[in-house]
């Protein structure tokens, strides 16, 4: 800080501050004053000052003028254009005819929805909408019949670094998270912004079509950010991608346009611990920095005052100006959109504070973990009023600021009138193309439905200040527009058209859409479960419910059940209701559970019991029982909050090739088994268990942070469910499988060269190691093929020499070995080969995201490429299943698995989905025990979001796990 005081001091009009000097200067402006009257003398001491032209008055009047203008401009201004700023010329106009339109409106009820409705996109903008006559005058027209599809605004993402963290990641694009301190306001994300970032188009391909490009989450301020589209342009150029790009050099320019809003971000809470600061120390930071930025202001303020007095004499030529402290002076004359990215109520409650001090508005706090336990009041001190709140919808926890988070937060946020947008985590790397599947989530938690689809247009457009062209369609607003193949809310909602300022960018040329086989049930708006015991509970215990449950050991009788599906001794799933000979049961099905075990199942009338028996008979509401799911590829149950190694196991696992591995392992490879640190009972089991996901197989992998690890050593697979290691049949297999990581380098880590890794590995499935040792004895029984070796790898190459290396294994000790591509994004390439080796595949997305270089050539998916990893593994006969990114994904497993039960993978029945995620894990993981823990979910199926899990049957341990609230 003190680099940038000095600059700044050496600069003649900071001297403004100093009381003497004032008084200086006040007695030579009366000098002038009388000076004037007479005529023009020199003055001795203001050489520079005398020469005022007419002109440069006028110039700097104007200049001071442009301080007191408002941002933003007047809606009914703005329409009457009828050409965007942004149009391509050679555009075609587009009619769609006969949609069902969401129009971003929220306050007047008539508009949200126009049904049967047509819209006319021309010049960029849209230039009518209702029931439009097809005799538009224009011969190079395209028509499209949306015959009822849903059609929304284009979506806008607030929290975005596109552009500035390119994809994949290099370190030659890396240009987020200033390292040069902790508060950068003069830095700008524009400066920064890759145009050939891949995730642009998987943006688009998700239906956004404008975001907020961040220039870094570590800092206290990290910059200036920059609102753009997400198409190309013709120029090619970042510039040209801003949405209204301020004129941040010339301010005289803007006379008579109207003033575009900037953007500056701000960080808090435990972000900053990179720069060794404190709580404490970032608000200090910050409140150091306001505390430039309004001495500047009101040097600014006191030329300007004695420049509109005519005191021409006294003043400098140069209008003052600090390109460092500009940005911020211009938040304090409330021409900014701050937001702030605060978790916990503390660090909330000292940005308000810090917004009363220096008296600038807050327009939106992102990843506010903990603004749903503060809405009584708090957020409403903002200075200037309540700042919206920008949020992920499931997915807390990742850290220890963000443990109180909820699933119930939008909605509490909502019924306390505050604007809630949806953003999406970037880290586990999610994409903006997932921006619409945090709105689903959010309204399958509560928000309703049309705020839901508001927090992903209209109000992030209202947040951004660009409500009078983005988020809503209306005649003369941006022609940004998704066509969706389903209703927008329901999870395997696909954008099958998308426009950007009237330019058709999805479906690419690859992807013939599908619309005219869509289902009109798929047009409906999905029905949530009613959750308002849970958010009561969580709201009482500051976020953090017990989620106890209730065993019960009585006898049940679920009726009204939908369907029953159980695994048969082999593993298989089997559906036993209804059964085929009388599908017509469907909804009205009985079933009777004694100590854990499904008694009797049939028709409603059937399965009566003894009226002398202690029963509870619970109405599922055509709901269903089906077998728990299995997650896997995460640290769940090894540790509580992953950025804390005091909360779980620690993760001390070492890299042969770089540590010096402890000698009292003795062993080469320093392998260690992950169920020797499993920890029962944290809050993402508890999560997952009542998400119906009753097992669990993890490895460890690693500090958070660390260079990657090429041994991850045995994995262990658990009952999320139970208290202790020692509980019966809480611990599912001791030591399921045997984990290694085959990567190239990982950006801004040491490494090891693949040739290194492959090298190794080859050696210990040689069996050159003593079978005395851990790792000896572990590789020889993956060589064998008596434990599956289960390998994190995205690149095909990898792959290609990893089935050769396999092949070797075999042929030299006549084994088959039980190989498993974890990862995978690169794996449809090479689909024949893996089915031919006998690898299976577990994949970790639906939506593959090409983070890495070596992942880096994925298969899109819908609306991108009309195949998937998925199918085109299955269409090759590989065994696939489905694991996850991040602990915390588990209580949105069954939203993945119902989006592939309800797309375009017609061929899978829903048995073999449902598979992915618990038979097909079994077996690629080698879990020898079936896991017979069905769920009970009441209003609907395990994919019907219109459900909720609500209890586990248990057979092993003869009992039923009632979820309370
Ligand atoms: C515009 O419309 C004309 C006439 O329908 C068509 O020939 C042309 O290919 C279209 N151009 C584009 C860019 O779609
Ligand atoms: C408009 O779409 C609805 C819903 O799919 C359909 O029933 C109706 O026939 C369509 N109307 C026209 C004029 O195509
Ligand atoms: C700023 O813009 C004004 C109006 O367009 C123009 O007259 C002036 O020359 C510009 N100044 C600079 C330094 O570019
Ligand atoms: C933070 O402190 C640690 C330990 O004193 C030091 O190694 C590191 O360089 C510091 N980091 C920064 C950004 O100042």
């Amino acid at each position: 800080m003190s680099e940038n005081r000095e600059s700044i001091a050496n600069r003649s009009w900071v001297s403004f501050s100093s009381p003497h000097l004032w008084a200086f200067c006040i007695a030579t402006i009366a000098l002038r004053l009388f000076v004037s009257n007479v005529g023009f003398f020199a003055s001795p001491k203001h050489h520079d000052s005398l020469f005022w032209s007419a002109k440069q008055q006028g110039n700097i009047l104007s200049i001071c003028a442009s301080l007191e203008s408002v941002p933003g401009v007047v809606e009914s201004d703005f329409i009457t254009r009828d050409t965007s700023d942004r149009y391509e010329p050679g555009t075609n106009a587009t009619l769609i005819k006969n949609a069902t339109i969401f129009t971003g409106e929220i306050s007047d009820g008539e508009k949200v929805v126009l049904t049967r409705s047509d819209i006319l996109l021309d010049m960029g903008i849209v230039k009518a909408i209702g029931n439009l006559s097809l005799t538009y005058g224009d011969s190079n027209i395209s028509v499209v019949y949306a015959n009822g599809a849903w059609v929304t605004p284009g979506l806008i993402d607030l929290h975005s670094h596109l552009g500035v963290m390119s994809i994949p990641l290099t370190e030659g694009a890396s240009d987020a998270n200033s390292k040069k301190g902790p508060t950068v306001p003069w830095l700008r994300s524009i400066d920064a912004l890759n145009t050939h970032d891949d995730g642009f188009k998987l943006a688009v391909a998700g239906g956004v079509t404008s975001v907020k490009v961040i220039p870094g989450n570590l800092n206290a301020i990290a910059g200036e950010a920059f609102m753009i589209k997400t198409r190309p342009t013709s120029k090619r150029s970042p510039s040209s991608m801003v949405i209204e790009l301020p004129d941040l050099w010339n301010v005289t320019k803007q006379e008579g346009k109207y003033v575009p809003w900037r953007y500056l971000h701000q960080g808090c809470g435990e972000d900053l611990i990179v720069y060794n600061l404190t709580r404490m120390d970032t608000m200090w930071t910050l409140r150091s920095a306001y505390i430039e930025a309004l001495q500047h202001k009101k040097v600014q303020d006191g030329y300007c005052a004695d420049a509109q007095a005519g005191l021409w004499a006294s003043l400098p030529t140069e209008f003052p100006r600090s390109v460092k402290w500009e940005l911020l002076t211009e938040v304090l004359r409330g021409k900014v959109k701050v937001s702030v990215h605060c978790n916990e109520a503390v660090d909330i409650d000292s940005m308000i504070r810090l917004s009363n001090e220096f008296q600038f508005p807050i327009s939106v706090f992102h990843q506010a973990s903990e603004a749903w336990l503060v809405t009584n009041g708090v957020l409403n001190e903002t200075w200037g009023g309540a700042p919206a709140v920008s949020l992920y919808a499931t997915k807390h926890r990742s850290k220890r600021e963000s443990f109180r988070g909820s699933e119930f937060a939008p909605r509490t946020l909502a019924e306390a009138n505050i604007s809630i947008a949806m953003q999406v985590r970037v880290s586990p790397a999610m994409s903006s193309r997932d921006l619409m599947f945090e709105a689903q989530q959010a309204y399958h938690f509560g928000l309703p439905a049309h705020l839901a689809l508001a927090s992903v247009t209209s109000v992030p457009a209202m947040i951004a200040g660009l409500s009078h062209r983005i988020g809503k369609l209306r005649e003369g607003w941006d022609a940004d527009v998704v066509m969706w193949d389903s209703h927008p809310l329901r999870v395997e909602a696909t954008a099958a058209m998308v426009w950007i300022d009237g330019a058709l960018q999805i479906p690419s040329p690859a992807y013939k859409p599908a619309m005219n086989i869509a289902n009109p049930e798929r047009r409906k708006m999905p029905t949530a479960p009613n959750w308002d015991k849970e958010r009561l509970t969580a709201s009482v215990w500051d976020g953090l419910p017990p989620l106890s449950n209730r065993k019960e050991d009585r006898k049940i009788v679920f009726y009204n059940v939908k369907e029953v599906w159980t695994r048969r001794s082999n593993g298989d799933i089997e559906e036993i209701f209804p059964s085929p000979t009388d599908p017509d049961m469907n909804g009205r099905g009985r079933v009777v559970v004694e100590r854990g075990s499904l008694i009797c199942v049939g028709g409603n009338d059937m399965c009566l019991v003894s009226e002398y028996d202690a029963v509870d008979y619970i109405n599922l509401h055509g709901g269903s029982i089906s077998p728990g799911l299995h997650a896997y590829g995460t640290s769940l149950g090894l540790e509580e909050i992953p950025s804390e190694p005091s909360t779980g196991s620690g993760h001390t696992i070492y890299n042969p090739f770089m540590d010096d591995i402890p000698q009292i392992l003795h062993d080469v490879g320093g392998i260690t088994r992950a169920a020797d640190a499993l920890t029962f009972g944290t809050r993402n089991a508890k999560v997952a268990y009542r998400s119906g996901v009753t097992a669990a197989t993890s490895y460890l992998t690693g500090p958070q942070g660390a260079y990657p690890r090429v041994v991850l050593g045995l994995s262990t697979t658990f009952r999320t469910g139970s208290a202790h290691s020692m509980q019966y049949g809480a611990v599912i297999q001791d030591v399921t499988a045997l984990h290694i990581s085959i990567a190239m380098p990982t950006v801004g880590k040491d490494h090891v060269g693949v040739s290194d890794q492959v090298a190794a590995l080859r050696r210990l499935l040689f069996g050159w190691e003593s079978t005395d040792t851990e790792t000896g004895l572990w590789f020889k029984r993956a060589a064998e093929g008596e434990v599956p070796l289960v390998i994190n790898v995205n690149n095909a190459d990898i792959m290609t020499t990893l089935l050769l290396l396999k092949g070797e294994v075999e042929d030299r000790i006549g084994s088959r070995m039980r190989m498993v591509f974890s990862g995978a994004t690169e794996a449809h390439l090479l689909a024949p080969e893996i089915s031919n080796s006998g690898v299976g595949i577990i994949l970790n997305s639906l939506k593959p995201y090409p983070t890495t270089w070596d992942g880096r050539r994925i298969l899109a998916g819908p609306p991108v490429t009309n195949d998937t990893t998925l199918s085109t593994l299955l269409k090759h006969g590989v065994t696939v299943g489905m694991g996850m990114k991040g602990p915390q994904m588990a209580q949105i497993m069954r939203f993945d698995l119902a989006s592939i039960a309800f797309q375009a993978l017609k061929s899978m029945d829903r048995l073999e989905v449902l598979a992915l995620a618990s038979r097909n894990l079994d077996i690629l993981l080698g879990v020898r025990e079936v896991n017979r823990d069905v769920v009970v979910y009441d209003g609907g199926s395990l994919f019907d979001l219109s459900s909720k899990a609500i209890a586990v049957i248990s057979p092993q341990r003869q009992g039923v796990d009632m979820f309370g609230a």
